[in-house]
């Protein structure tokens, strides 16, 4: 298997393995399937993972860090990585952080221009102020600096409920479906459009950014509602209905 199907789930799908998954993929899409797949393992880890070239002995903050973190297990250590988060007893797990810093990305503890890199994966949703925090990291980011935001959008039918379900009922949800994930969080989705993005990152003062999109539906049983989430992911091929893909990123950087 290709290293970018090791782990193809999206975050917060079931953990089913990738041939248990193939199963219930109706025959005629099953080619279409794999291709999904192995983007969605492309643009999760290798890319992100890719970003990182480069900055292996640089200082690199990696935003909302949470319990675990990609870039922590990359190939090529990170020697400079610095994490922080405002939940303690999550950031306190997180292996393979140099340094440990607890609080918000509105409002970061850290000093001007000081790093080389900024990644955030799977947060920005929860913000409800995203132009505080992409001012932020431009602030904290040196001259040249880079930034990858990797989050949802908010046009996938999947992701839509969540700006309006309280957290009550998506734990309920969650329990349901078997729909294991990081923990619920609130979602406002108050950048996830790539105008929005795109928007605030420009704000900021960031230049070169670009947007990648992609997607992978979530297993869900009986097999006709994977038949009806395969045509959806089809529908968001073409560039008109590209905000129904799941996850939206964008890379920018500072000016030098
Ligand atoms: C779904 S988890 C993602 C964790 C990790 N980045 C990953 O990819 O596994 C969301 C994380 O965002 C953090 N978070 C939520 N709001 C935040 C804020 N305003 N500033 C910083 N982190 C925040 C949460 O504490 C949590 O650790």
């Amino acid at each position: 298997m290709p290293d970018t199907l090791q782990n193809p789930l999206p975050k917060g799908a079931f953990r089913l393995k990738y041939e248990e998954q193939l199963r219930l993929v109706p025959w005629p899409f099953k080619g279409y399937y794999k291709t999904l797949a192995e983007k969605n393992g492309y643009y999760n880890r290798v890319f992100m993972q890719e970003w990182g070239n480069g900055l292996e002995h640089e200082p690199v903050l990696e935003a909302g860090c949470g319990e675990a973190s990609d870039l922590t297990r990359r190939e090529v250590k990170m020697h400079f990585l610095v994490g922080i988060d405002p939940l303690p007893d999550d950031i306190a797990k997180n292996e393979g952080l140099k340094f440990k810093a607890i609080g918000v990305l509105e409002d970061l503890p850290l000093r001007d221009c000081f790093f080389a890199g900024y990644y955030s994966d799977s947060v920005y949703e929860h913000i409800d102020h995203p132009v505080k925090c992409t001012r932020e990291a431009f602030r904290v980011l040196r001259p040249g600096g880079r930034i990858i935001i990797n989050t949802n959008s908010v046009f996938n039918p999947f992701m839509f409920p969540n700006k309006f379900l309280s957290l009550k009922w998506r734990e309920r949800l969650k329990r349901v479906a078997k729909i294991q994930s990081e923990g619920t969080f609130r979602a406002p989705y108050k950048i996830n459009t790539a105008r929005r993005l795109r928007k605030y990152l420009r704000e900021a003062g960031f230049v070169d950014i670009k947007i990648y999109r992609w997607g992978l539906p979530a297993m869900y049983r009986p097999r006709w509602v994977l038949f009806l989430l395969l045509c959806m992911e089809l529908l968001a091929e073409l560039p008109m209905f590209c905000g129904l893909k799941h996850r939206l990123m964008a890379t920018a950087r500072k000016p030098s």
